[in-house]
C-alpha cells in the first residue's frame, strides 16, 4: 500500500474512531479571558479592557457603558441591574444596583379614580421610570475591584456617542418597532428617528447628548449622573412632563452589597442574586427540587423530563408570587424557601402521573409584569475574576422617554411592581403586596445572575435576559452542563420550556420538541404555548485542568464571545 493510501486511512480512522473525539458543537475557547455579551461592539470593547491588563470588573464597566450606547433597547445609563462577582481567591460579591421607586410614588399611581389600571401609565413615559441604578453600580464596583482607570474604561462609549455606529438589521428592526412611541416624545425622536421615520441597517446612529452625559460620568464619577447638570436636566425634564424623579431622588440613590444566595447543586456550589432579585431564591428551590431526581437518567426534552420540570416550577413561581419582595421593605422567607427541607416538601406535593393545576396552590395575587429585554454579560480574566452582570431597562429601550440635553434613555422598571390585585400582565406574572409600590422601594426582578464554582474553583458564569424565563433560563442552562454533560455551546442551544404557575400553561420553543413528547405532554392535561424562542443565555465554563474558558453566546440573539 502506498504511503498516501495509508495516511488516507488513518485520518480517516482517526476522524471516525471513537478513540480520537473531536469536539462536536465547538464553543469558544480562550486560555486568559473571555467576554460573552448581546452585542459585538460592546464585546470587542471588553477584550480590548482584557488585553490591556485590565480585570473582569474593569471589561464589566466598559462592556456596560458601551451598551449603552450601542445596544439603547437593554444597555442603559438611566435603567438599574445586578453584578455577582468572583474573585480569584473565591469570595463572592452580590451588588444590587436595581432602581427604586421615586420618594413620591405610592401604591396606587397607576390606577385611576374608579380603581382601573391606566393603560401604559406603567409602561410608557416619564412616569413609568424608577430612579435609576446603573452609574451608581458601576461605580461602586469599580472603586472596589476594579485596576485600570474609569476615564479610560468609559473612552469607548464616548467615542462611540459622539461619532456613531453603524446600524445593523437586528437594530434597525429594534429601532423601527419604537418608533411610533419615539415620535411621541420630541427628545427621543431626534435621537432614535429620522426626522419621525425609522432608521434602516447601514444608518448611523449618533448620541451627542449621550457622549456629553458619558464625558462628565467620566470626569466625576457617578457624580457626574447624580449631581450636577445631568441629574439637574433629568429633575427637569421629568417635572416637565409629569414623572416623579427630583434631584433629591438621585441624590439619594446607593447601590447595596447584599449576601448572595448560595447554594449547592449535586456537588457544585452556585452563587446567585437575593432579592429584590426573585432570581437566586426561586433558582435554589428549582435545583434543590430537582436534585432529589436522577435527572440524568431522564431522556433530555423527553415529556417525562419536561413533567418533572414544570411541576416544580409551578411551585416555585408560586412562592415568588406570595413572598417576595424588597427585603428592605419586606421580610421574605428565604431561609426556608431555599432549604433542602422544603425541597423535599415540595417533592412530596408533586404529580407524577397528570399535570398539576395551578389554582390548587393558593396565592393572594397581585398584577405585575416583566419584559424580557434586559441584557447580559459573563466575563472572565486571566486571574481567574469573573463577573455575571445583568441589567435592563425592562422593556425594548425602556419607558422611550429620553431626558432631554441627556441622550439618557429612562426605564420602565415601575412596571415591575405588583400594581393591582388579581390582574394577570401580558407576562401572566403575578404578586402580593410584598411588591407593591412603595416610596424609595425596589421592584421585584427576575434577573439571575449566577456564578458556579466546584471545591472552590470557578465552573460556570452564567445568566441572561427572558423576563420571568430569566430563572428557568438559567437553571436548565445548568442542569443541560451538570446532568447531561453538555459543553457550554451545547447547553445554551438546547431547546427550552418554561412554566410559572400562572397562567398554567407550559411555553415551549416553537419546532424544537418532538411531536410524541407534545402529544405526551397534551394526554396528561398540560396545555401548550408556543414560542418562537425563550432567554438569551450568556455563558462561560472554565475547565479547570486544561486552564481553558469556554464562551458562547446564544444564538437566539445577536450577541458574540470573545476570548484571548
Ligand atoms: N425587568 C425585568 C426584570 O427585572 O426581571
Amino acid at each position: 500500500m502506498s504511503k498516501t493510501v495509508l495516511t488516507g486511512f488513518s485520518i480517516a480512522f482517526l476522524l471516525f474512531s471513537s478513540s480520537f473525539a473531536i469536539e462536536g458543537f465547538r464553543p469558544v475557547k480562550a486560555k486568559n479571558g473571555m467576554v460573552v455579551c448581546g452585542e459585538p461592539i460592546a464585546c470587542n470593547v471588553g477584550l480590548q479592557v482584557l488585553k490591556e491588563g485590565g480585570n473582569a470588573v474593569d471589561a464589566s464597566v466598559a462592556v456596560a457603558f458601551t451598551l449603552a450606547v450601542t445596544y439603547p433597547n437593554a444597555g442603559n445609563l438611566g435603567g438599574g441591574g445586578f453584578m455577582i462577582f468572583r474573585n480569584a481567591a473565591n469570595n463572592i460579591f452580590a451588588l444590587d444596583y436595581r432602581e427604586k421607586a421615586p420618594i413620591a410614588a405610592s401604591r396606587d399611581m397607576y390606577l385611576d379614580s374608579s380603581g382601573t389600571v391606566i393603560d401604559k401609565a406603567s409602561t410608557l413615559g416619564y412616569r413609568a421610570a424608577g430612579v435609576p441604578g446603573t452609574v451608581a453600580g458601576l461605580w461602586e464596583a469599580h472603586k472596589k475591584f476594579g485596576r485600570l482607570k474609569w476615564k479610560r474604561l468609559l473612552a469607548p462609549a464616548i467615542k462611540l456617542a459622539e461619532t456613531g455606529f453603524v446600524i445593523d438589521a437586528f437594530q434597525a428592526a429594534a429601532l423601527q418597532s419604537a418608533t411610533e412611541d419615539f415620535n411621541k416624545f420630541s427628545s427621543s425622536k431626534t435621537i432614535f428617528t429620522k426626522k419621525g421615520e425609522p432608521f434602516k441597517t447601514g444608518d448611523r446612529l449618533v448620541q451627542k447628548d449621550l457622549s456629553k452625559t458619558l464625558k462628565r460620568i467620566a470626569k466625576k464619577g457617578a457624580a457626574g449622573f447624580y449631581y450636577g447638570k445631568t441629574a439637574g436636566r433629568i429633575a427637569l425634564d421629568m417635572q416637565h412632563n409629569g414623572g416623579l424623579i427630583t434631584e433629591e431622588d438621585l441624590h439619594r440613590y446607593k447601590p447595596v452589597w447584599r449576601e448572595a444566595i448560595e447554594g449547592t447543586y449535586r456537588g457544585y456550589t452556585f452563587y446567585s442574586m437575593p432579592p429584590p432579585s426573585s432570581g437566586g431564591i426561586v433558582l435554589s428551590e428549582i435545583l434543590n427540587t430537582l436534585e432529589l431526581f436522577e435527572v440524568s437518567k431522564m431522556d433530555i426534552n423527553s415529556s417525562a423530563q419536561i413533567r418533572l420540570w414544570v411541576e416544580i416550577e409551578r411551585q416555585a413561581y408560586a412562592d415568588r408570587a406570595q413572598w417576595l419582595g424588597d427585603p428592605d421593605f419586606v421580610e421574605n422567607p428565604q431561609a426556608r424557601l431555599i432549604s433542602k427541607k422544603y425541597a423535599k416538601t415540595i417533592k412530596q406535593s408533586l404529580h407524577y402521573f397528570s399535570a398539576g393545576c395551578s389554582d390548587s396552590i393558593k396565592v393572594k395575587p397581585i398584577r405585575g409584569r416583566e419584559s424580557d429585554q434586559t441584557t447580559h454579560f459573563s466575563i472572565t480574566d486571566r486571574w481567574g475574576n469573573a463577573v455575571s452582570n445583568t441589567f435592563t431597562l425592562n422593556g425594548n429601550y425602556g419607558s422611550r422617554a429620553v431626558a432631554e440635553g441627556t441622550g439618557v434613555l429612562l426605564n420602565n422598571e415601575m412596571d415591575d411592581f405588583s400594581i393591582k390585585p388579581g390582574f394577570p400582565n401580558s407576562y401572566g406574572l403575578v404578586g402580593t403586596v410584598a411588591n407593591s409600590i412603595t416610596s424609595e422601594k425596589r421592584m421585584l426582578s427576575s434577573m439571575t445572575p449566577t456564578i458556579i464554582t466546584k471545591n472552590d474553583s470557578l465552573f460556570l458564569v452564567i445568566g441572561g435576559p427572558g423576563g420571568s424565563k430569566i430563572i428557568t433560563t438559567v437553571a436548565q442552562v445548568i442542569s443541560n452542563v451538570i446532568d447531561h454533560k453538555m459543553n457550554i455551546r451545547q447547553a445554551i442551544e438546547n431547546p427550552r420550556f418554561h412554566h410559572q404557575w400562572k397562567p398554567d400553561v407550559i411555553f415551549m420553543e416553537r419546532e424544537r420538541f418532538s411531536k410524541d413528547t407534545r402529544n405526551n405532554l397534551e394526554n396528561s392535561g398540560y396545555k401548550l404555548e408556543y414560542k418562537t424562542y425563550m432567554g438569551y443565555a450568556q455563558g462561560i465554563l472554565f475547565n479547570k485542568k486544561t486552564k481553558t474558558y469556554s464562551g458562547w453566546s446564544d444564538p437566539r440573539s445577536d450577541g458574540k464571545a470573545a476570548g484571548y
